[in-house]
């Protein structure tokens, strides 16, 4: 059900998802070459793109989940993040890349990557799906995006309105009717 008053439009389907996937895991596996990587994924909204991102990389990787969530409901980042997961294994001296959904304000992964500072790996890479540049609120050093949005709010593939759409097997955005 879509909330009243919007419509879902379609804004990537499988197959452009499944393409540009492929572009980066070899991306990534071209610019890590000889390296094991310790793949982070964000929970909840990144579980369906680490899913295929991690079959387009060829190296030698471990995958750790990270669980984040932003205090606040519905639309809107907060800023104020809490770790709801942490990891099950320890990052210092290895080469870490952090799997993300989407980032907007840039707020969560800010926090991440002072967290994980911390904690002393070898280097930490960002790599993101989804950019939504027009409310980005701090700098956040991103190596690998999917692609760059406007400023719509997105559903499906891993993100949600409110927990629910995570399954659409595309990602649409809702628009006002
Ligand atoms: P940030 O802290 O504002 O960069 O937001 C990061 C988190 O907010 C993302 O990991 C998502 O969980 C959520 N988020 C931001 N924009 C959207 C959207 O358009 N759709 C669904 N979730 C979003
Ligand atoms: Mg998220």
């Amino acid at each position: 059900m879509i909330p009243a008053g919007k419509r879902l439009e379609v804004l990537y389907t499988e197959e452009q998802l499944a393409e540009r996937i492929r572009e980066m895991g070899a991306q990534i596996t071209q610019d890590n070459a000889g390296r094991e990587l310790t793949i982070v994924a964000v929970l909840k909204g990144s579980f369906l793109f680490v899913a295929d991102l991690v079959r387009a990389i060829d190296l030698p990787v471990t995958i750790d989940f990270l669980g984040l969530s932003s205090y606040g409901e519905e639309t809107r980042s907060s800023g104020v993040v809490k770790i709801t997961k942490d990891l099950s294994m320890p990052i210092q001296d290895k080469h870490v890349l952090v799997i993300e959904d989407i980032v907007d304000t840039g707020l969560t992964m800010r926090y991440l990557l002072e967290n994980f500072e911390t904690r002393k790996p070898a280097s930490i890479q960002i790599c993101t799906l989804l950019h939504k540049p027009a409310n980005q609120r701090c700098d956040v050093p991103i190596d690998y995006t999917g692609f760059v949005i406007e400023d719509s709010f997105v559903i499906g593939y891993g993100l949600d309105l409110a927990e629910r759409y995570r399954n659409l097997p595309y990602i649409g955005h809702l628009l006002d009717t």
